[in-house]
């Protein structure tokens, strides 16, 4: 290719890396995309963004292993992006492993073998640096010095949008983790082990709900919205709650209450998350059959949303442990929501719980241990620290 038209096809990707980025809010997928521009405009083999992680003092990373993408982070002063991210200044190195800075960690996880290497950091606007832009194994020769002030380029203009969109990520997380904290206060009273149930109502409503075949954002949504679903418990006395026998007729007249008064607590909110937690904590006891609670609504007039969370909310309750009963087998507590299938529960949403039951089995242990981690990690936990990283990948 001559040197003009090489001229006029980096013009071509800068503008078109300019178009996408300018697309993307949401944090993980705008690395994507911008890893992806970048590895082909530098005609590398690979791109990696490093960011900054100011409180933890870490660098971190997405990375792809096989058809899964996890998020790895290394201390902020090791391998080559750390040292770029401490100094500030850009590294172009042509043998890596003859590099004493390169660490071979990354490559030894991803069974990749770097060879040159072209790094430079990303600037926020206050002159931080954000995190380190690094591109690896150029496909002929190494990377020139045109090569490191593309890079410079790409990486001002990805810098903002990076910023934007960590901010952006930052919001978003903390109003899931006040989500799920809210839906812990509720749960508290009357349940030892609150987050596990919390967790795999949650974990098993997503599930149902994309077998149902609601779109990966809806999904998430009900994934996210679900443990709020009885938020209205806290309305509900002690005696009531906590009493370890059956409830009399009108202690559970008053029980079925938590319902209204959970959406009385979420009706009419801002949030997209917070409307459908209410249509969810009023609906998630309405029968198929229209013997539920409290308005009786049949079929599909009880919003989907509440039709799945309701299946995933009484298997859960089943195999869990309740002040006023003991736990049940997974076989069992699926044996009862059959029986109810068509009656207390949706068909389809039953269908779809028996046909991808090893996938629940395999998700609600996965919640558990993860349980089991956080409380360990709390007891351990010096005082002032955040616990609950959010849930990446
Ligand atoms: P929960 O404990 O979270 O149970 C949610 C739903 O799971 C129940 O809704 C019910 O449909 C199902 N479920 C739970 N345990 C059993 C069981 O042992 N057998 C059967 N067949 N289904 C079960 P439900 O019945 O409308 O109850 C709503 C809430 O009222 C319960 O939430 C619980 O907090 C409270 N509750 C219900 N029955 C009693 C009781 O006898 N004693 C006490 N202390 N609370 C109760
Ligand atoms: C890097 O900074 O390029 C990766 C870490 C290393 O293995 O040196
Ligand atoms: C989200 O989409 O994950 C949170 C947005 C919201 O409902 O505020
Ligand atoms: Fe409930």
């Amino acid at each position: 290719m001559g040197r003009r038209q090489e001229l006029e096809k980096r013009q071509t990707l800068l503008s078109r890396f300019g178009r996408l980025i300018a697309t993307e809010s949401r944090l993980e997928s705008l690395l994507t995309i911008i890893a992806e521009e970048v590895r082909n405009i530098l005609d590398a083999d690979r791109c990696s963004v490093f960011l900054v992680d100011a409180y933890k003092g870490e660098l971190w990373t997405k990375i792809a292993l096989g058809m899964e993408e996890k998020i790895l982070r290394m201390p902020l002063g090791q391998g080559i992006a750390g040292f770029v991210a401490r100094t500030g200044s850009a590294v172009n190195i042509r043998e890596a492993y003859r590099d004493t800075r390169f660490t071979q960690d990354l490559d030894r996880i991803t069974g990749y073998q770097t060879r040159t290497v072209l790094a430079v950091p990303l600037k926020g606007r206050d002159g931080q640096v954000l995190g380190v832009f690094e591109v690896l194994n150029k496909s002929k020769g190494s990377f020139t010095d045109e090569d490191e002030g593309l890079l410079r380029v790409l990486g001002t203009m990805a810098a903002s949008f990076i910023e934007n969109a960590s901010l952006y990520d930052d919001l978003r997380r903390s109003h899931l983790e006040t989500i799920y904290r809210m839906a812990l206060v509720a749960e508290f009273r009357d349940q030892k082990d609150t987050g596990k149930h919390l967790r795999r109502m949650s974990r098993l409503s997503g599930i149902l709900a994309s077998a149902m075949g609601m779109s990966y954002q809806e999904s998430e949504d009900i994934r996210y919205a679900s443990p709020l679903h009885d938020i209205g418990k806290v309305a509900i006395p002690d005696v009531i709650l906590r009493k370890p026998e059956k409830l009399s007729v009108e202690e559970y007249e008053e029980m079925k209450r938590h319902t209204i008064y959970g959406s009385q607590m979420l009706i009419n909110a801002e949030s997209r998350l917070l409307r459908l937690a209410a249509l969810i904590a009023i609906a998630h006891h309405e029968s198929y059959d229209g013997t539920g609670y409290p308005y009786g609504l049949k079929g599909e007039a009880i919003p989907i949303e509440a039709r799945i969370v309701s299946v995933a909310d009484v298997f859960d309750a089943l195999i869990s442990k309740r002040v006023y009963k003991g736990a049940w087998t997974l076989e069992d507590a699926l044996a009862h929501i059959k029986s109810l299938s068509g009656k207390q529960f949706d068909g389809a949403v039953v269908e779809r719980l028996e046909q991808c039951f090893d996938d629940v089995v395999a998700a609600l242990e996965e919640e558990d241990r993860r349980s089991a981690v956080e409380e360990a990690v709390l007891l351990f936990q010096p005082t002032g620290q955040s616990v609950n990283r959010p849930a990446q990948a």
